[in-house]
């Protein structure tokens, strides 16, 4: 199940792998103990949709702008192999992110990003928890990542662990982590 209430997004497994193959999960709006839960999805998105292009405006957003940074044309159409994995509040796009894979058992998890208004509220952490179901219901057994250095601690608190020296990407200092998923 993934519900918001009270700020918080919470996920259940079970209910993800249930639901996988609908490439899908969705919430309608749900009375729950008193508290209002709001429509709420976490989906794999169709490249180049129009869920695909709000996905895109957010990295945007998020991830190149502060850095004076636009994304190459030439990049994104590698996207076309990955999985894209949003969350959605209604039609909006709050969080995101990207596997690619690396080989038969390993995929790479990128372009993690919140919405600003909803960082630390538990939805970054959600859409981590959807995307190692996705990566496992694919037969992946490893995740790795480049972490910004300044989000280190995010994936430290999911498992991941420092696998690599400090190295720059996008002009930032960057650490290589990795967690076994099987
Ligand atoms: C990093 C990011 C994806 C995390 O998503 P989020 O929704 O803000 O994170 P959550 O609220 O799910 O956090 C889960 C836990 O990690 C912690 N956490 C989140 N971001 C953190 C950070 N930058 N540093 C240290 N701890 C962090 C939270 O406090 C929370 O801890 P708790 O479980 O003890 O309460 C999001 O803040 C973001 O988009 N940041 C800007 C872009 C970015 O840096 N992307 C990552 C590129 S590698």
């Amino acid at each position: 199940m993934v519900y918001w209430r009270k700020n918080k997004v919470f996920v259940e497994k079970k209910m993800i792998n249930r639901q996988i193959d609908m490439k899908t999960l969705i919430f309608n709006r749900l009375q729950f103990k008193n508290d209002l839960i709001c429509a709420m999805a976490l989906k794999i998105i169709d490249y180049n949709s129009e869920q695909y292009q709000q996905m895109v405006a957010l990295r945007t957003e998020v991830l190149r702008k502060p850095l004076g940074l636009v994304y190459d044309p030439a990049d994104l159409v590698k996207e076309k192999d990955d999985i894209l994995i949003g969350a959605f509040d209604d039609d909006r796009i709050l969080g995101c992110c990207i596997l690619t894979k690396v080989d038969s058992n390993t995929c790479k998890l990128r372009q993690m990003a919140v919405h600003p208004s909803m960082q630390r509220n538990g939805l970054g952490a959600s859409i981590m928890n959807f995307a190692e179901n996705v990566a496992r219901d694919a037969g992946y057994t490893k995740m790795v990542l480049h972490a910004r250095k300044t989000a280190s601690k995010f994936y430290e608190k999911l498992g991941y662990a420092v696998n690599t020296g400090e190295f720059i990407e996008v002009n930032l200092p960057h650490l290589g982590m990795i967690k076994s998923i099987f």
